[in-house]
């Protein structure tokens, strides 16, 4: 069939919307009617090449590539051998796929999963052949194995999470990777509880749901650090009990609070990770307290400085996560529950609406710091 994507054809080059040719599915997949895709950063890094496949897999072979990894859709067709979905689900899609069968998945780490670990790997993940084409034939890879920025898109089973259809499709978007990985970086990787002080630095759409996490787990003190005005005025709807446009100002309020304690967890998420930022947040780190890497670093960040007898010494720990150590299957729609409950903002979290010809400027508006989270919604083509 024909359908219509945003493709990013060279590194750095803006989003192309074009029509595309898309196979029907095969064994273990499912063709998918896209509702709403979130922007997220890392969109943006695979556009600009910051974020590219690992190591081997040559940078320049990544485009052209359909973007779009956070999204939420409707069923419309399932290929031989799928057993859980049926035309008309409501899904939401998991940018790790999920096996269910290997040691990570079966061991309650779904966000590990071997076949999730391929992610930036070319093909689909039920047998490494394209299902998305260009017009002159050429085969189309689809970021993280779902090319949401897509009206159609075919992705595996196993990238799927089925929803409740009451849930209202657009706002579910964000569960497919905003809000668990920010949520689950306070709630999960850092292990948040009553009393906590914590420190989020970036409150884009992941430091936002990293936010709600920190306040929905107890946290008595919340510091949200962002440079944006705008950033740290909507911080304060999300759970920050106080805002601060620098690390150097958050240390002076958060030493303050503790009495020269400091956080019990800081979590780093700003746009892109650079070499000064692991230092600084782990300057806010309290002894014996958790500093979560969440946002990406450049390929070519090999090495961080950090102040290594403080670090020893203070007992730190400092870990990364993937999806904020969220399990998919379980974990999307208990998010969704809290939704349904009143007790996570998501539609408070989407400043705008946009079509999807207008993926250029969603991302203007992205890299300007105006929307917490910008969204396609595909019922406004
Ligand atoms: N670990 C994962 O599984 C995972 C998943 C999704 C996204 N990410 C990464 O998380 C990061 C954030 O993504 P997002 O979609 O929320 O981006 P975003 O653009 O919505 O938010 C980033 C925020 O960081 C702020 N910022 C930039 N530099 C800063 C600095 N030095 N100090 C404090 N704040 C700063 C920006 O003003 C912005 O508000 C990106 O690097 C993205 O690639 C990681
Ligand atoms: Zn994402
Ligand atoms: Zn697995």
């Amino acid at each position: 069939m024909r359908s219509r994507a945003a493709i990013v054809r060279e590194p750095g080059g803006a989003w192309s919307v074009e029509e595309f040719e898309l196979d029907p599915p095969r064994a273990g997949e499912v063709l998918l009617q896209m509702a709403a895709a979130g922007l997220c950063h890392s969109d943006d890094h695979i556009r600009s090449g910051f974020l590219s496949a690992p190591a081997g897999s040559a940078r320049v072979q990544m485009p052209p590539t359909i973007g779009g990894h956070e999204g939420s859709a409707v069923v419309v067709e399932v290929g031989a051998n799928v057993t859980g979905f049926m035309p008309g689900d409501h899904v939401v899609t998991s940018f790790l796929a999920v096996c269910g069968h290997c040691r990570w998945c079966t061991s309650g780490m779904e966000y590990l999963c071997d076949t999730g670990a391929g992610t930036l790997m070319p093909g689909m993940p039920t047998d490494g052949t394209f299902r998305h084409h260009s017009r002159c034939g050429e085969d189309l890879r689809h970021t993280s194995k779902i090319g949401a920025f897509a009206q159609h898109t075919v992705v595996a089973a196993d990238s799927l999470v089925k929803i409740d259809p009451g849930l209202p499709l657009v706002p579910s978007a964000l569960l497919s990777c905003a809000v668990p990985t920010g949520y689950g970086s306070t709630a999960h990787r850092a292990g948040v509880s009553d009393g906590d002080t914590v420190v989020v630095i970036g409150v884009g759409g992941i430091g936002t749901a990293a936010l709600q996490g920190a306040a929905l787990s107890g946290a008595t003190n919340v510091v949200a650090v962002d440079p944006v005005v705008f950033k740290r005025d909507s911080a304060l709807q999300f759970g920050a009990t106080h805002t601060a446009a620098t690390v150097s100002t958050a240390a002076a309020v958060v030493r303050e609070l503790t009495r020269g304690v400091m956080a019990d967890a800081v979590v780093l998420s700003p746009s892109a990770i650079g070499d000064a930022d692991v230092a600084d947040a782990l300057s806010l780190t309290r002894k014996g307290g958790t500093c979560v890497l969440t946002g990406m670093a450049a390929p070519e960040t090999g090495s961080v400085r950090l102040d290594l007898q403080d670090f020893i010494l203070m007992n730190k720990n400092l870990c990364g996560t993937l999806f904020g150590s969220c399990n998919p299957t379980t974990e999307i729609p208990a998010l969704a529950r809290l939704y349904q409950e009143g007790k996570l903002k998501l539609d408070e979290m989407i400043t705008r609406r946009y079509r999807l010809d207008d993926i250029n400027v969603a991302f203007d508006d992205l890299l300007g710091g105006r929307v917490i989270r910008g969204v396609i919604d595909f019922s406004l083509e």
